[in-house]
């Protein structure tokens, strides 16, 4: 028939514009995250198109943006296209100055303005337009994450027929704290829209179907609410945890290739060979707790508990959000940290922290987490958090320690890791200085027990299973394909 069988629905394209062909056309290349690589499959087997932005604006006269559909890497894509004033409203704005801090539990203030949400309205109903185009007649449409919390009930108006989910792949607050947003009521009916919403923690979901008795007044059981469309039907919608991962076997074996090895070693050459070699890779955002570490990392220094000279922090900061204010202001104070820190404890020649505002490819990645004598991840609200599993992926010498917030999803997973309070700062210290002593024995017996956890628990497993709850029939022609 017409139209595509399964449909994602993602703020962002799977790909990032790569230059062009020579012949003018633009060339693409697949972006790292492990959406794409869970969801590839699925899409190649049958007959996928993915609905997202590029990251341009159309009235933005340097970018030249593509607005057809094309085909590339097996999959239709299909450009949603937004002005320079959307992608202030929508983007930097309501999703990013709104959501994603109300989300994370406040850290910084959200900000509410009315001409945002408007922008949040108009894109969201563009995306679920070019959904609705592209579906086939009773197709799954999957759509993804905070930006586009609306999309499942605008879709569901203009095509009945399909099967709608929906996932966060951020934290859902406590009630106490989502009742702040004056649209509350609006994104709530937008979510009810799809038949399956899914949760990286038990928890998440639990605060969504708190939100909905509180401020809808319907009343959860077992885990899904009846609810009744415009035109009088009632339907269930369930609302349950499934804990996102990462491609394990790929991060496994790239990090076993020779080439991978030997950029290790030379990385940790060119470190000076230290000692002990810690390691941060975060997005630059302020939920990921850069300060707190720097801050621990610092006093252990001042406290002689680490030896400046046989000690490195290398500390990966992905730029990130730049034009949002609050993402500056965190840069300015992060890059002042690490310039106290190593004017007061760097040598000629050697610098304690090594602060590197780049983003890297997996493979660079991949070595970076080979040389981690100790990975520090330090977030004070993080829906998962891959980084944490994409380190334990890495480590298949069964080596390395793992310093992992309690506030992570992948905290509820990783058992094994040293677990800490980022904002308890003698308690993150002691956890750098246990992490940083741990005996090989010890390590491995950690490292293995995490390893077997997301051998096993994958990111195609959370695909297969996230579809099946939603599909049975389509995750049964998925796994047979
Ligand atoms: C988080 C969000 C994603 C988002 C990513 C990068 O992981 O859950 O939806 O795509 O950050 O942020 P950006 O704003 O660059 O898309």
């Amino acid at each position: 028939g017409e139209g595509y069988d399964v449909v994602v629905v993602a703020n962002r394209l799977p790909v990032d514009r790569d230059g062009d062909h020579p012949d003018g056309r633009p060339r693409w290349k697949r972006s790292p995250g492990g959406l794409v690589t869970a969801l590839e499959p699925v899409m190649q087997s049958q007959d996928g198109a993915w609905v997202g932005w590029s990251g341009g604006a159309s009235d933005d006269p340097g970018a030249e943006e593509v607005t057809e559909p094309f085909d590339e890497g097996g999959m239709r894509l299909v450009p949603v296209g937004l002005s320079g004033e959307e992608v202030a409203g929508f983007y930097e704005g309501f999703s990013n100055g709104t959501l994603w801090p109300l989300y994370h539990d406040v850290i910084v203030a959200p900000e509410y303005h009315r001409t945002w949400w408007e922008h949040y309205v108009t894109v969201n109903q563009r995306f679920a337009a070019a959904a609705a185009d592209v579906a086939a007649e009773g197709a799954v449409v999957w759509v993804q994450d905070y930006q586009l919390q609306l999309v499942p009930a605008m879709l569901r108006a203009r095509r009945p027929d399909l099967s709608v989910g929906f996932f966060n792949h951020i934290p859902f607050p406590p009630y106490e704290i989502f009742a702040q947003l004056p649209w509350r009521r609006q994104v709530l009916e937008g979510l009810l829209g799809a038949d399956l919403l899914g949760f990286q923690r038990p928890g998440d979901a639990q605060n969504f179907l708190r939100a909905v008795r509180r401020s809808l007044g319907l009343v959860p059981r077992q885990q899904a609410v009846e609810v009744t469309d415009a035109d009088g039907s009632r339907r269930r919608v369930t609302a349950s945890a499934f804990p996102i991962s990462i491609d394990t076997a790929a991060m496994d074996a790239l990090a076993r290739t020779d080439a991978v090895a030997e950029r290790a070693r030379q990385i940790r050459a060119d470190l000076g060979n230290p000692e002990t070699v810690l390691l941060g890779v975060d997005r630059l955002d302020y939920t990921k707790g850069i300060g707190h570490r720097l801050k621990a990392f610092a006093e252990l220094l001042d406290d002689g508990l680490l030896e400046a000279d046989g000690t490195v922090l290398v500390q990966v900061a992905t730029p990130s959000r730049e034009r949002v204010e609050q993402y500056r202001l965190l840069r300015e104070d992060v890059e002042l940290q690490v310039g106290r820190v190593n004017g007061a404890h760097g040598t000629l020649g050697h610098s304690v922290v090594q602060y590197l505002h780049h983003s890297y490819g997996r493979e660079e990645m991949a070595a970076l987490f080979l040389v981690a004598d100790v990975m520090l991840v330090t977030s004070l609200r993080d829906g998962m958090n891959l980084v944490a599993k994409e380190y334990v992926a890495a480590r298949h010498d069964e080596r390395g320690a793992l310093v992992l917030s309690e506030f992570t999803g992948a905290a509820d997973e990783l058992g094994q890791a040293v677990h800490v309070n980022p904002h308890d700062i003698d308690g993150l210290k002691a956890a750098v200085v246990q992490a940083v002593v741990m005996a090989p024995r010890e390590q491995r017996r950690r490292m293995r027990a995490m390893r077997r956890r997301v051998g096993e628990h994958d990111v195609q497993r959370w695909a297969r299973d996230f579809l099946a709850a939603l599909r049975p029939d389509v995750a049964r022609d998925v796994a047979e394909a």
